[in-house]
């Protein structure tokens, strides 16, 4: 394997020769040398190279521009310059490619919005080079955390035919020409079949087969939602445990957010300093907080007596029995608790067939966690396990018995107390990086309007 800058960068003493592959940020002349600064992408910092105006090489400089891509061959040296460890006094150099002044990352400071429309490009900036290697760094931590706790990665379908949270946002799979009038049974699956919004469902089977299991996959959702935390698809993690009940499940859900706020504390740090400086200077002090304080639970009931009592005008009222708007999650995260909140126990009419009723009848074991700054992170639930129970469920939210015939199976043969959660993964990013749009953690996002590459 060739060697990144990263590799490069932790070397220990000086380096007779090194090679860097990579692209140019910046180049500085000055009357005996240029300087140019170096990137490769494999990790936040760069490294100037120093070309002696007297090198053969040298009249390459006026051919290399910002974005040009190089090969530096040079001793690696320790350097005067103040704020870097080591530079590299280029020997040797070659174009790899050339760039020419319609590069559109000539300077700094473009803002996120401009940064959209080239997508593409992006990822070569400070700011979206550190959001993709905290995807990376932070995606591999999900499976490090269930892993290290026994549980088994099931891989649950894109394509299915059933619709999970029951909310008919589901982006329609088929073969079928436009115009052409058929019938479902004459498409390609023999039925109606839709993009996955969830691996709940299948999860579930395999909970009750293997105990303990994740999955962490795209999910769609056809909702015309245009906000700054909503997306058309997007990636969700979904552990499922037998034997679980709610409280479990929220235990294991607050260890989740903490373990993976630990990793991008511990194995991110460049990143984190930059976020911390350029995106929003409040972020180390909220993850360390996240850390240090236990999560409180709250349940809904009480959250409304809390929101009633508030004293606060909110733009949608507040009753019983209605959902928490994103302006009350942000009220109880951000200012009553000031950290980290689960709310349970929800009312049973706002919340989909497969949450387990609870004994007062009028709400199920539902449980979402809200963090400040975005509002709900995790949703999740004890499942009903009780034959009776799911199916008078199932029709009174009018689902089809023979598509959900498999599910309800679950419950006729060796049923088991179970619970689960779903964990937005760009939700989270936009968590630990204080990034606060969420087409700016996704490579190429997807929103309602909004499909180009
Ligand atoms: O609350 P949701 O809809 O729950 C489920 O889908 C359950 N079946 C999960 C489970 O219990 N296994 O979605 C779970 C999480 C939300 O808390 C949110 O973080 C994220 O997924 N999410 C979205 N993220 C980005 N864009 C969207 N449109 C999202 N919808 C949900
Ligand atoms: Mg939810």
């Amino acid at each position: 394997m060739l060697e990144t800058l990263s590799q490069i960068l932790a070397s220990e003493s000086p380096r007779a020769s090194i090679t860097v592959r990579g692209w140019v940020r910046t180049k500085r002349d000055s009357k005996s040398c240029s300087f140019l600064e170096l990137t490769d992408g494999s990790c936040f910092k760069g490294l100037q190279g120093v070309v002696d105006a007297g090198l053969p090489c040298a009249e390459l400089l006026p051919r290399i521009l910002t974005g040009t891509s190089v090969e530096v061959v040079g001793a690696l040296i320790d350097s005067p310059a103040p704020g870097q460890k080591w530079e590299v006094q280029v020997h040797d150099l070659k174009i790899l490619g050339e760039a020419d002044a319609s590069y559109p990352l000539q300077k700094k400071g473009h803002t996120p919005e401009f940064l959209r429309t080239i997508a593409h490009l992006r990822p070569r900036t400070n700011l979206f080079g550190s959001v993709f290697r905290v995807r990376s760094k932070m995606a591999f931590a999900v499976h490090r955390f269930f892993q290290e706790r026994g549980f088994f990665h099931v891989h649950t379908p894109i394509i299915t035919s059933s619709d999970c949270e029951g909310a008919g946002e589901m982006f329609r799979v088929t073969t079928q020409k436009p115009n052409v009038p058929t019938k479902p049974e004459e498409d390609f699956f023999g039925r109606p079949t839709y993009l996955t919004v969830s691996g709940q469902l299948q999860g579930e089977a395999f909970a009750c087969a293997l105990g303990n299991i994740y999955t962490f996959g795209p999910t769609f959702r056809a909702e015309n939602s245009n906000t700054a935390r909503h997306a058309a698809e997007f990636w969700m993690i979904e552990p499922e445990m037998a034997f679980y009940d709610l409280f479990a499940d929220m235990t294991l859900a607050e260890e989740n957010v903490r373990y993976l706020v630990q990793a991008m504390m511990s194995e991110c740090p460049d990143e984190l300093e930059f976020f911390n400086k350029f995106v929003d200077k409040a972020l180390i002090s909220r993850l360390q907080q996240t850390l240090d304080k236990p999560f409180e639970r709250i349940s809904y009931s009480e959250a409304v007596e809390l929101l009633l009592k508030s004293g606060r005008s909110f733009e949608h009222p507040v009753v019983w029995g209605e959902g928490l708007q994103t302006e009350h999650e942000r009220f109880l995260a951000e200012e009553h608790v000031q950290g980290p909140v689960t709310i349970y126990n929800y009312p049973k009419a706002i919340k989909p067939f497969y949450m387990r009723q609870n004994d007062d009848e009028r709400t199920v074991a539902a449980m979402d966690l809200l963090v400040p700054g975005i509002g709900e992170i995790i949703g999740g639930s004890q499942r009903e396990e009780r034959l009776d129970r799911l199916t008078t469920a199932m029709n009174a939210q009018g689902l089809d018995e023979e598509t959900y015939r498999w599910y309800v199976d679950l419950r006729r043969y060796g049923s088991v107390p179970h619970a689960g959660y779903g964990m937005g993964f760009e939700r989270l990013l936009m968590f630990v990086t204080g990034v606060s749009n969420i087409r700016d953690v996704v490579a190429f996002a997807r929103t309602p309007g909004h499909a180009p590459y």
